[in-house]
């Protein structure tokens, strides 16, 4: 799903959204509603390519915890309501790569840990967001490594930016212009998790909460 270039978001006080933030957000880019029904619709594309085998969600924290979460319910209420019915691991893995609204050039595997587990499996990595394609692809590399039987990766949110690599998810929730957004787990120096909406910053908020 596009959204494009000029698309300006939804007045701030047409949804409600935490009295704390107030006056730190420009917009709602993408309300709370838009993000479910997306992810449900997500949820069954996966079971479609992937309902056939076990499966071991690999979620990308700390920004793809929400997405993760509906997602992995999106799936089970498939489950439920099918004949087709996997069993379904949920682990995670930690990344981190951004300080204020810029990537750093470090990407890093916080608390890297073994997952040979994943031999054999199908995998799905579960990301919140990606633009230039480094950090995925960095994380591809890695898991690539303890040799899963397939690997597949959901994003909610693909940037269009300037210098991507060709590294782009199997299911893409929202490609996005090269705004910076928050909400709905996702941070700018760890506030604004608690968001439901994905919102774009105002300079105000972008002020207040720099470090
Ligand atoms: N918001 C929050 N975290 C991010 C973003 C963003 O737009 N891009 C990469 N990490
Ligand atoms: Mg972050």
């Amino acid at each position: 799903m596009q959204i494009e270039d000029d698309w300006p978001g939804y007045n701030i006080d047409l949804f409600s959204s935490p009295t704390h933030y107030s006056g730190d957000l420009e917009c709602v880019y993408i309300p709370h509603g838009v993000i479910m029904d997306r992810t449900e619709r997500l949820a069954r594309n996966i079971m479609d390519d992937l309902g056939d085998h076990d499966l071991v969600v690999l979620c990308v924290l700390k920004g793809g915890y929400q997405f993760s979460a509906d997602l992995v319910e999106g799936i089970k209420t498939l489950s439920r309501n099918s004949n087709r019915s996997i069993p379904m691991r949920v682990h995670f893995i930690r990344l981190k790569s951004y300080l204020n609204d810029q990537s750093t050039e470090d990407l890093q595997i916080i608390g890297a840990e073994d997952l040979s587990f994943l031999n054999g499996k199908n995998v799905l990595i579960v990301e919140a967001i990606v633009d230039t394609g480094n950090t995925l692809k960095m994380l591809l590399k890695h898991v690539e490594g303890f040799r899963p039987k397939m690997i597949k990766v959901a994003g909610l949110l693909v940037k269009r930016v300037p210098h991507s690599v060709a590294c782009l998810p199997d299911y893409v929730g929202f490609e996005i212009p090269n705004r910076f957004v928050v909400g709905y787990a996702l941070d700018y120096n760890e506030y604004f998790r608690d968001l439901d909406h994905i919102c774009v910053l105002s300079e105000t908020g972008k002020m207040k909460y720099k470090i």
